[in-house]
């Protein structure tokens, strides 16, 4: 390890920390679509960017791109991303570390020019926590962006196009962010965000495949009432089927092997203490690295509220959000991949991912790979998700070597 690289890597990991101060409220790493603080995270990137020798612009879906150009003009591009929104009290490297990587990686170049140009994405969303649909940035960079999803709204109402309008972007230029069909690749550095590297006590880890991933919102509309003055035989309580259900469904998918299923999100009306809900939404989110035994248990899922929903004296709707199926990995790519990291004599593991990644919408318009970190106590979506120093630099030495032998590939 050369001290170039360890000191890039620490740079990346301080840069890391220093974005996630960009929040929407102190004291936690709040990011969601385009709210204000990207304004400060694009300034810091835009300056990194542009000290790294790169050619920064912002396309209308809010991705930050910088462009370090080949040793010739029109060079084909290589890709290296992910996405610089967050959940909200994230942690610093969800998503952030892969385009300091991706940075650290075009400093580590020194000016060298290779056969392809690389440019470097942030994408704008990812998380899909602001609107309830994931991969905006990403979808419209590789040009499959649903004119839909524009008018989806947040919670005040305001449309994904309103939010791309006050940002100062034109969401009508959007598909100006898609990509051309000569990409050479797409490459992702991300937190593995699980436990399996550390269990194994390995710094690095090649992503074999995506796991699937359903989400759906499911509506349980009741009776409002007096807590106090209605008999429990005459209630058409939304919340306790909603209840009955969260439970049921985690029973449910505990018996099926490698199934996870989760509902992270509940809303009731008029949540006061006094009152029985007469409305309750709730998220579910359904993985598998399998498509069919995850079609099943989020179809299960949706029976099993409609019955208990009938039982109650309720009405439920429900909608799907997302069906995003597993997305296996560019073999080309990741058996390159595989070679920088044991040309670097770092014994890597092929793993799954269960967390969803913009490589599974960028990698349908190009050869895609992933490179996982290992997630220190396994732990994301938590603001104490951190990363060991070395493990990054580790990441950084295979992501050069990586480039060298792409470069040296004819193809
Ligand atoms: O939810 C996920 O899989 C990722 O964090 N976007
Ligand atoms: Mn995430
Ligand atoms: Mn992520």
């Amino acid at each position: 390890m050369t001290v170039a690289t360890s000191a890039r890597a620490t740079e990346a990991v301080r840069r890391c920390r220093l974005l996630a101060a960009c929040s929407e409220a102190p004291g936690v790493t709040t990011r969601t679509f385009l709210s204000p603080p990207m304004r400060d995270v694009h300034a810091h990137v835009t300056q990194w960017m542009q000290a790294a020798g790169m050619a920064v612009s912002i396309d209308h879906a809010g991705n930050i791109r910088g462009v370090y150009a080949g040793a010739t003009a029109g060079a084909r591009r290589f890709f290296i991303g992910s996405h610089l929104d967050t959940v909200p009290g994230a942690g610093a490297f969800d998503g952030v570390l892969g385009v300091m990587l991706g940075i650290a990686l075009v400093e580590s170049l020194d000016g060298r020019r290779l056969p392809f140009a690389i440019e470097v994405v942030g994408f704008s969303e990812e998380e899909g926590v602001r609107f309830g649909v994931p991969f905006i940035g990403s979808r419209a960079l590789a040009g499959t962006l649903d004119r839909d999803i524009l008018e989806r709204r947040d919670a005040q109402g305001r449309t994904v196009a309103d939010a791309i309008r006050a940002y100062g972007l034109d969401p009508s230029r959007i598909p100006e962010a898609a990509v051309d069909g000569h990409a050479v690749g797409y490459l992702e550095f991300h937190i593995e965000q699980g436990p399996v590297l550390e269990s194994r006590k390995l710094p690095l880890g090649v992503v074999s495949r995506i796991a699937g991933q359903t989400r759906v919102t499911l509506t349980f509309t009741g009776t409002a009432g007096h807590a106090g003055t209605t008999p429990m035989h005459m209630r058409r309580d939304a919340l306790a089927g909603a209840a009955e259900w969260i439970a049921a469904v985690e029973r449910t998918a505990s018996q099926v092997p490698d199934l996870v299923a989760t509902v992270g999100r509940i809303e009731t009306e008029p949540n006061a203490a006094n009152v029985i809900a007469g409305k309750c939404v709730v998220s579910l989110d359904v993985r598998h690295w399998n498509n069919s035994p995850r079609a099943r248990a989020a179809g299960e899922a949706v029976t099993l509220a409609r019955d208990i929903a009938a039982r109650r004296g309720l009405r439920l709707d429900y909608e799907i959000r997302l069906d995003a199926p597993a997305f296996a990995m560019d073999t080309v790519l990741t058996a390159l991949l595989e070679r920088a990291l044991s040309d670097g004599g770092v014994s890597a593991l092929r793993v799954v991912s269960g967390a969803g990644h913009d490589a599974m919408i960028v990698g349908l318009r190009m050869p895609a790979a992933i490179l996982f970190l290992r997630s220190l106590g396994g732990l994301s979506h938590h603001p104490d998700e951190a990363v060991d120093e070395g493990d990054v630099a580790g990441a950084l030495a295979v992501g050069v070597r990586f480039l060298d032998l792409l470069a040296a590939e004819p193809s």
